[in-house]
């Protein structure tokens, strides 16, 4: 059974604690939307799926526990809340773009008012109960697409691959981006070996990754960062995978800090790099990386791990997230849709969609 980060039925959300990871499996419970949006800040679920589906459910609960009497209580009160959950963490769009949509449909449903009250507060909920069963078959058409287009252009024999950071069942609805794509190569025996990076400082890969690679008894080796460019270098690297948190008009991306790193290096090997995200990564109202807002961490993340000083009394630089130009992007953007090359995902996303 693959990992679940996330456990809901009506008026009930519990998650996964990932930071308790992996030494202890703690679920608790989140009652409204205010602590879904503690608990997305503080990273006890992150990912960009995970953080909108885990922002919006938080907001489900809240919902069905509160009595909507008026059409204009429900609007005030789900634009206010999805507001503030999109200020927890600003880089990942997916939480964004979640917010845009319910706060559409309240809107509509406060002008045509063809709806009462508790009916409206109902659809809402269902809108966001919807999401976590999209984003598995999401997930699982990534997976597919991915794989199949490894395999048609860069090997016939089971590969080897680098990934960085989480992009697995704890970072989605289950399944995964980016891990999604390994999963499937792995169902269909075409998967040789992962190389998982730490992912310093918060160890994403090291704590969530290296977990969900053991507990799917995929082949692996947990590397440091500093080591991907002698991976590359020593091992027979058929393509890097890695998630996003936002991909921009020109296919600029942002993903996990170090991303951009093993990119340059990818670029140096002749290792086609891919990211896999779904098409609410996508974020056309930016036109290059350089309008992305980087989040910064707090310097403790740099400075001690679970509480034990690591480093020197020393002033610390901690963004949470690179840009990866899109030349970098050698293999293509995997989506939901198919693998696009960076510059033409505008436009092939704006047709389908
Ligand atoms: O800071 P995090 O742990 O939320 O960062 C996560 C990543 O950067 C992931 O690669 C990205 O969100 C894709 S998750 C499927």
């Amino acid at each position: 059974m693959t990992l679940q980060a996330i456990r809901y039925h009506r008026g009930n959300l519990e998650i996964l604690d990932q930071l308790l990871l992996p030494d202890t499996t703690h679920y608790f419970s989140i009652q409204n939307a205010n602590e879904g949006w503690a608990a997305i800040k503080k990273m006890q679920v992150r990912g960009a799926p995970a953080i909108a589906i885990v922002g919006c459910l938080s907001l489900a609960v809240e919902l069905a526990n509160t009595e909507i009497t008026t059409l204009a209580l429900l609007k005030e009160l789900v634009e206010e809340k999805l507001d503030h959950l999109v200020t927890a963490r600003p880089t990942a769009v997916n939480m964004a773009d979640s917010a845009a949509r319910g706060k559409a449909l309240v809107r509509q449903l406060a002008k045509t008012k063809e709806y009462e009250p508790e009916e409206a507060k109902l659809m809402v909920i269902k809108e966001f109960e919807g999401m976590l069963e999209k984003d598995i078959e999401v997930n699982r058409n990534m997976g597919r697409f991915g794989a199949q287009h490894i395999l048609q252009h860069y090997s016939k024999t089971p590969v080897n691959v680098i990934t960085h950071c989480n992009t697995g069942s704890l970072a989605t609805a289950g399944y995964g981006t980016a891990l999604g794509v390994m999963r499937h190569l792995h169902e269909n025996k075409m998967l040789k070996h992962v190389y998982c990076t730490e992912t310093r400082p918060y160890n994403q890969g090291s704590r969530l990754t290296a977990y969900e690679l053991v507990h799917e008894e995929m082949e692996a080796s947990l590397i440091c960062d500093s080591m991907v460019a002698a991976c590359m270098k020593e091992k027979k690297i058929h393509a890097v995978i890695v998630g996003a948190d936002r991909v921009v008009a020109n296919g600029d991306t942002a993903n996990k800090i170090g991303t951009y790193q093993i990119a340059v290096v990818a670029k140096y090997h002749n290792v086609p790099f891919y990211v896999a995200c779904p098409s609410t990564t996508f974020d056309p109202s930016m036109g290059t990386g350089k309008e992305i807002i980087i989040e910064q961490r707090p310097h403790n993340e740099m400075t001690s791990i679970k509480g034990i000083k690591i480093a020197a009394e020393i002033n610390c630089w901690n963004p949470g997230f690179d840009v990866t130009p899109a030349e970098l992007i050698t293999g293509g953007i995997i989506t939901e849709f198919g693998v696009f090359k960076p510059c033409e995902i505008k436009e092939k996303l704006e047709k389908i969609k």
